[in-house]
């Protein structure tokens, strides 16, 4: 085949998912009587029928049990052996945002696997700070030009998806992407508050589409290369992302400058899902934020309401492991559902972020899962969410498990840090 008919075909069938899911977005479930009723699994019950009933069962026993679920029927497992990540300091700048920050461009790389470009790490730390400061971690769907209001920060040359609005041309970042995702990214208002912030483009790991995994780190560590059919318990992206992510903490704990003890994991929407997943897996992360991540991430599966184990798992098989798809039409069958996913976190503390308008990511769903994780944190003697009912929009509630449904929809806002940066304070980092 041709160079210009694969590249037309592959963009077609990126289009094809992304278009797929967005078509079903009006055709979906939005009214809560005819959501159904449902049983969810038990998160304090042992596979053995036994009860959980202190915080050690749960750490020692029913946590392992629930992980190994996640990576036997959503995410999938990461593989062993891809060995410890390499840092090289690329620039550092330490005018940074006006005199505000210090910039730092990082690159962290895999020494098992030397065709993997890595991943093009950005941190911003508060030239305020006397001390080691907390740090908010993240991906980015633009890259760290799209962040960053900065005009010096190179531009990503990774793969990215088509989108005429944000400057893509030919799946490559232009000058006319600079700043895109900033109004996502409030660096000025983060480090005002004393937190750093570290970011990188996901696409360094895994180009988003279903066949991103030949090009990105799934492919290129697989032994059998690009040949590699996915089987059940396999890593999908989000876990590829994920593991992006705990190697960025990796790298964090290097700096002198962040308090890695102290970092939060934060995620919008395919991204939430991935904070989430990152968060569950790797408890240095202190404090585990989802914003608007809806199904596969905060949402209950078995609510019919928004997406679909259906929608997402024909929209986005690459995300999963291939288990999961098995659940579409049949999440009865599934052996988790999200409340022990934020089960996960505990007993650190974790936020839930959704949006009023965003019903594609089932607010009320997301508000559950928390809810239905409070027992867990009970265990711990923490507040989980404090409350049955959802509360109303811009209203936060929560203690250990903090939740709020914005004004407005799927986006990330300034309200949505605030109310992150004031739980992490309000919960120690
Ligand atoms: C689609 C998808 C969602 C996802 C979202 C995003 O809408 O159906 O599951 O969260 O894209 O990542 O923006």
């Amino acid at each position: 085949m041709s160079p210009l008919r694969s590249t037309l075909l592959l963009t077609a069938m990126i289009l094809a998912g992304e278009d797929f899911a967005e078509a079903q977005q009006s055709k979906a479930n939005y009214d809560e009587a005819r959501v159904g009723s449902y049983t969810l699994p038990e998160a304090l019950v042992l596979a053995d029928g036994s009860a959980v009933k202190t915080a050690g069962d749960w750490t020692q026993r029913r946590r392992p049990e629930v992980l190994k679920l996640y990576q036997d029927h959503v995410y999938g497992r990461v593989p062993v052996g891809l060995g410890a990540p390499a840092f090289q300091v690329k620039a550092v700048k330490k005018d940074a945002l006006g005199g505000k920050a210090t910039r730092k461009l990082i690159q962290i790389t895999l020494p098992s696997c030397p065709a993997w470009e890595g991943i093009e790490l950005m941190l911003y730390t508060p030239n305020a700070a006397t001390g080691p400061v907390p740090c908010v971690a993240g991906l980015s769907f633009g890259g760290n030009h799209a962040v960053s209001p900065e005009t010096d920060i190179p531009l990503s040359t990774r793969w990215m998806r088509p989108n005429k609005e944000k400057g893509i041309v030919d799946n490559r970042a232009t000058e006319a992407s600079r700043g895109n995702e900033s109004s996502r990214w409030p660096l000025a208002l983060i480090l005002d508050q004393g937190f750093a912030v570290a970011t990188a483009y996901y696409g360094d790991i895994e180009p988003d589409h279903a066949e991103g995994w030949k090009t990105g780190l799934r492919g290129l560590t697989a032994k059998d290369g690009t040949a590699t059919v996915w089987n059940n318990g396999d890593w999908g992206a989000i876990s590829a992302w994920a593991w992006g992510l705990s190697r960025i903490l990796d790298c964090l704990e290097t700096e002198t400058a962040v308090d890695a003890k102290r970092c939060a994991v934060i995620g919008h929407s395919r991204l939430g899902k991935t904070s989430l997943w990152a968060g569950a897996q790797d408890e240095r992360f202190a404090f585990v934020i989802s914003n608007n991540s809806g199904e596969g991430g905060a949402a209950l599966m078995r609510r019919n309401f928004g997406e679909t184990t259906a929608v997402i798992t024909k929209a986005f098989p690459h995300w999963f492991t291939p288990t999961y798809t098995s659940y579409a039409n049949n999440e009865a069958a599934c052996p988790v559902d999200q409340h022990l996913l934020i089960a996960l976190a505990a007993p650190r503390p974790i936020y839930i972020g959704s949006a009023v308008e965003d019903e594609w990511a089932d607010p009320k769903g997301e508000f559950l899962s928390g809810y239905h994780a409070s027992p867990v944190y009970a265990l711990f003697d923490h507040p989980g969410v404090g409350t049955d009912q959802q509360p109303g929009i811009d209203t936060p509630v929560g203690g250990r498990i903090g939740y709020h449904v914005r004004n407005g929809g799927h986006d990330v806002k300034d309200y949505d840090w605030q109310q992150y940066l004031a739980f992490a304070r309000k919960n120690g980092l």
